[in-house]
């Protein structure tokens, strides 16, 4: 484990040359994305924040956005609206970043949540959850890869489930869960994060110049799990708090879940580019020397996972590739 201590001691090592300069966040209006860019702006390093959110939480932004230009001057917060459950505005919005920046140093995706309510589907016909934690995540890493090429210290973190990968309960003929009985929370949990691994180590091995994370945070109070219920749900509301409580008992705090995920984001642990880390050093699920995809866990420890992840690479990742390319095709 990396001590709470020794991460506070590295993120205050940051500065202007190992921090992003120009960073995209996809679910940074509240909850882990939220903490991490506050922690992020604190440091006082000089960056261009695009955050990326939906319509109706643009009001209840301002103010975060006014308190981060407050802690920091030479922090930029662009509020960069759109609807990141449908493609077409994914590629919109990446089309909008392109168009004023050469280049990207930090693609950090956090917009998601558990499933627990009926299956409901986007205008496009996709899984609202799925398209949040997959589809979504990965459009806007493959549009924004040509910029991410140009950084010399990019980085793209996916915050979901890195290393709870299994091969148990994971369907590689279904992937979006379509079959009759096949769509259930636990299984769309298992499916979606093993969907980004398999993914990202496929990204990670053909782009070198990127260092790839799939962040496990562990358990956070971010409200995130009252947001998947069914409305008006006596059982979602019960489970709820008693998940809530249990977090607030043993989870991480906001702020040290924001500090912990800085660390991810700017440490030589990973990858070796970024504030210098004289402990171990973090290992590849491709075992490459740049870039390459780190399992982090809430301890900001990497797993490998080999064996599973060995599994669904020979199994699913050709699969799914061309499944992916099929349904995200129309918006490349
Ligand atoms: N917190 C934990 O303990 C924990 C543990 C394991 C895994 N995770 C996963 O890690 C990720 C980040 O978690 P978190 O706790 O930071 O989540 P969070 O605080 O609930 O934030 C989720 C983000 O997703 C966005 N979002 C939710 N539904 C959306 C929709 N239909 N369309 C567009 N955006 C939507 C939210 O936007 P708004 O602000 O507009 O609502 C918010 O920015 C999630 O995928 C979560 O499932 C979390």
């Amino acid at each position: 484990m990396v001590s709470y201590k020794e991460i506070l001691a590295s993120n205050a090592l940051i500065n202007d040359s190992t921090a992003p300069r120009i960073a995209v966040f996809v679910g940074g209006t509240s909850g882990i994305g939220k903490f991490t860019i506050k922690a992020l702006v604190a440091t006082g390093t000089t960056v261009k924040i695009y955050l990326v959110g939906r319509k109706n939480s643009k009001e209840r932004t301002q103010a975060f956005i006014e308190e981060l230009h407050a802690l920091n001057p030479k922090a930029s917060v662009i509020w960069t609206e759109a609807e990141v459950a449908l493609l077409a505005d994914v590629r919109r919005v990446c089309d909008i970043i392109k168009s004023n920046e050469s280049r990207v140093d930090l693609l950090f995706l956090t917009a998601g949540y558990a499933p627990f309510g009926t299956r409901k589907e986007t205008a496009e016909g996709h899984e609202v959850v799925q398209a949040l934690e997959y589809y979504s995540r990965m459009l806007f890493i493959l549009r924004l890869l040509p910029l991410l090429g140009e950084s010399g210290l990019a980085r793209v973190v996916s915050v979901l489930g890195g290393g709870l990968e299994t091969t148990w309960l994971i369907d590689l003929d279904d992937w979006d869960l379509k079959r009759p009985g096949n769509f259930k929370v636990y299984r769309a949990r298992l499916q979606y994060l093993a969907m980004n691994t398999i993914t990202l180590d496929k990204l990670a091995r053909e782009n070198p110049n990127v260092t790839f994370i799939h962040s496990w945070p562990g358990s956070v109070n971010t409200g995130n799990v009252r947001r998947g219920w069914d409305a008006n749900s006596i059982i979602g509301g019960t489970f709820s708090r008693v998940f809530e409580f249990l977090t607030w008992l043993a989870g991480f705090s906001g702020d040290e879940s924001g500090q912990r995920h800085l660390f991810e984001i700017t440490s030589a642990a990973f990858g070796g580019r970024g504030v210098p880390w004289i402990g171990k050093a973090g290992i590849t699920t491709t075992e490459q020397l740049a870039g390459g995809l780190f399992l982090v866990n809430y301890k900001c420890d990497y797993t490998l996972n080999a064996k599973v992840v060995a599994w669904l690479r020979e199994k699913g990742q050709e699969k799914l590739w061309e499944h992916t390319q099929e349904l995200l095709g129309p918006y490349f």
